[in-house]
């Protein structure tokens, strides 16, 4: 089935060229940031909404990373809950560890919120948190974001691995989902 994104897509909001560029400089930042470290830093993305952001992250990063990638995600549809749930553990040792969670947007905050806890609690010696995105709007809870590519206004976005029940994460940018296609029921 052909995906119709001129149906599905209201606007992008942040094209192809515009994301490379910011991760560009993201990336330069997170050299300099890590420049002296002595163990490889654990990139923790979140799945499967971080995972081409990462990948681009990654790729211009010139310290020793481990990948890795858990499943915490307990968002249905377009509203976000409260409670995460792990679906998908990491198995790697993370005490003394440096850490950078790698998530694709922060909404509400609770999700990067827990995993942090969870992560200092298995003692971690630090987590840091960047985001592709990030709606202020939405925030419920406190959560420090260190870095961030974009801030966006409160609307449901698809793309460069945000999804709409698993739909649209491979298109190159960043979209306002349009509204009928959530609301109708059944999808
Ligand atoms: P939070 O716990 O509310 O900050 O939830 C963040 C998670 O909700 C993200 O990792 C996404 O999986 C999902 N999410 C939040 N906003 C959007 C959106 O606009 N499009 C797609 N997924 C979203
Ligand atoms: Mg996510």
């Amino acid at each position: 089935m052909k995906v119709d994104v001129d149906r599905a897509i209201e606007k992008v909001v942040i094209d192809e060229e515009t994301i490379y560029k910011r991760v560009k400089q993201l990336s330069k930042e997170l050299n300099d940031y890590y420049d002296d470290v002595e163990e490889p830093v654990i990139f923790l993305g979140i799945l499967k909404g971080s995972v081409m952001f990462m990948a681009e992250l990654a790729k211009r990063i010139n310290f020793e990373v481990n990948l890795e990638f858990m499943d915490v995600s307990s968002y249905e549809g377009a509203q976000s809950s409260g409670n995460i749930k792990i679906e998908k553990d990491i198995d790697t040792d993370v005490s003394g560890k440096e850490i950078l969670i790698v998530e694709d947007v922060v909404d509400t905050g609770s999700t990067l919120k827990a995993l942090r806890e969870i992560l200092l609690k298995r003692g971690a010696k630090e987590v840091k948190i960047i985001t592709l995105l990030d709606k202020p709007e939405g925030r419920k809870t406190e959560v420090k974001v260190d870095r961030t590519g974009f801030k966006i206004p409160n609307e449901f976005v698809v793309g460069f691995g945000l999804d709409y029940n698993q739909k649209y994460r491979n298109l190159p940018y960043v979209g306002i989902l349009r509204r009928e296609i959530y609301e109708k029921k059944g999808e």
